[in-house]
């Protein structure tokens, strides 16, 4: 099966998903759990949520798939996920050792992206998925992980 073919597979299980979740929460559940089945290089798959009124802002682990990481609270000017955060951009990392921004959650970790969360129009979170693999995040995972961090945004602004 080709890459593409999976990815249509695994979109196809997180539409589903999408119109079955009551909730954001199982929303993003959901999506942990289908990203790390069916997508064997993401070896860890969570969210991590802005903290509803917190100053200075702060990112806190949400649901996830993997082992536990020691990061459960990151502001913003720290690690990956920080700037992804503050820059409201998507950032890939094809080999985790050569970022000095990177806050280790495995050593085996060799890969990251991180995909911000808007809801309407602000960053509320990010989608954050590391790999044992270097380089594992191409164009068509980037597309398939952004449209989840888009999914969720939409659930959370009409909650
Ligand atoms: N590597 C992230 C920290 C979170 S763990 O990967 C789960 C970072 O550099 O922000």
């Amino acid at each position: 099966m080709s890459i593409n073919e999976k990815i249509d597979i695994v979109r196809r299980e997180v539409d589903n998903l999408n119109a079955e979740a009551r909730t954001a929460d199982q929303l993003m559940q959901g999506i942990t759990v289908v990203l790390n089945q069916h997508m064997l290089k993401y070896n860890w798959v969570g969210f991590y949520m802005l903290e509803a009124g917190a100053n200075p802002p702060m990112l806190v682990l949400g649901p996830f798939r993997g082992a536990m990481t020691p990061h459960t609270r990151i502001a913003l000017h720290q690690g990956i996920c920080g700037a992804a955060a503050s820059s409201g951009k998507t950032v890939v990392v094809d080999d985790v050792k050569k970022d000095p921004r990177y806050l280790a959650c495995s050593l085996e970790t060799q890969s990251e992206i991180v995909v911000p969360i808007f809801v309407r129009g602000r960053v509320a979170g990010e989608l954050d998925i590391d790999s044992h693999f270097l380089a594992a995040f191409g164009n068509e995972d980037r597309e398939l992980i952004e449209y989840c961090a888009m999914l969720v945004g939409k659930r959370l602004e009409s909650a």
